[in-house]
């Protein structure tokens, strides 16, 4: 049985195709391979191929079931992943949470549905859970980022996916402060021109909004400082060498305390891994059967960083 101190991590990015999916199905296999039960949920519905990348086949038991038929709690809808080593449940699990037969997006769930889904999804018995979200920040994505303990965005070394990591932090903020302020019409508009840069407002940085907010709203203010510190991101530059991505991880650093008033509690870099065509072809795990890449390396090198931050 999984323990109590349970821990959510979104895998979420800007821009699409970063190594999202990949980085968590290996991810984790490493934490499961450590000993602790990890589920994954794959939550990027009609895009969904988390499966892949763990050598399965294409799954028939997905969320949309689950939406359907209330009966039938969730655990049942997952599929066991425990490859081959380890028959002992009690040791550690390795399960998905499917959404790849879903040819509809998550718009098409009602807010109750969605509510459902994740109050069953965080009371599922594991240690890890990681959710594998589609790029961008949207509704789906700023919902699950909000009942996450930590949010890992993966990027590349890219300007535009820096810029599309940066303008996630940013809007994730925007949804905290205005789902606290749904109430007050007043509040929400400061908001709406004091985050878009075309407003002629000319504030820009998080920190003189939130300022500025407690002359609107004293409470209110008070929650959204205590939301904002709940944040913990965690970044992974893929496909970058260590001194590349501890540049790019300073510069970036520097750009998100300046105008958002946030850190990244810790950085990692994936290198490239030229197994991974070979291993994706074979179906197979590629941290099982790579466990030397540099790839491989530095993900179990990240698992242990981030077992030990948790
Ligand atoms: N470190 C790496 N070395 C080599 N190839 C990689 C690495 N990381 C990811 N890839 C490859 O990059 C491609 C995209 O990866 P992946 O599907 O995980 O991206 P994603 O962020 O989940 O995409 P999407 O935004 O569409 O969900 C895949 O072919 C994957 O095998
Ligand atoms: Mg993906």
């Amino acid at each position: 049985m999984a323990n109590q101190n349970k821990k959510i991590i979104a895998v979420t990015s800007g821009n699409g195709g970063t190594g999202k999916s990949f980085l968590t199905a290996n991810l984790a296999l490493e934490l499961y391979k450590q000993g602790y039960h990890v589920v994954m949920a794959d939550l990027a519905f009609s895009s969904a191929h988390l499966h892949h990348y763990l050598g399965l086949p294409y799954p028939q038991a997905t969320v949309r079931q689950f939406i359907n038929i209330p009966e039938v709690t969730l655990d049942k809808y997952l599929i066991d992943v425990s490859v081959g080593q380890n028959t002992d449940e009690r040791l550690s699990s390795l399960k998905l949470l499917s959404s790849a037969s879903d040819v509809y997006s998550y718009k098409m769930m009602a807010a109750s549905e969605r509510k459902r889904l994740y109050k069953a999804m965080s009371q599922l018995p594991y240690d890890f859970l990681l959710v594998d979200l589609p790029p961008g920040s949207s509704g789906l994505q700023q919902e699950v980022l909000s009942f996450s303990d930590t949010v890992l965005i993966v990027t590349d070394s890219s300007a535009v996916s820096l810029e599309s990591a940066f303008l996630l932090i940013k809007k994730q903020i925007f949804y905290i402060c205005s789902s606290l302020f749904k109430k007050n019409k007043e509040v929400l508009h400061f908001l709406d021109d004091a985050f878009n840069p075309q407003s002629g407002l000319n504030i820009d940085r998080v920190s003189e909004i939130v300022s500025a907010v407690q002359k609107l709203d004293k409470e209110i203010h008070q929650k959204i400082i205590k939301q904002l510190s709940f944040l913990n991101w965690v970044c992974i530059c893929n496909h970058a060498e260590a001194q590349e991505g501890l540049q790019i991880s300073e510069v970036f650093n520097n750009l998100i305390k300046k105008y958002l008033d946030q850190k990244i509690s810790f950085w990692s870099t994936v290198r490239s891994s030229g197994y991974l065509s070979s291993s994706e072809k074979k179906k197979a795990p590629f941290l099982i059967n790579a466990p030397d890449d540099p790839a491989a390396v530095d993900i179990s090198a990240f698992a242990e960083a981030l077992t030990g931050q948790l």
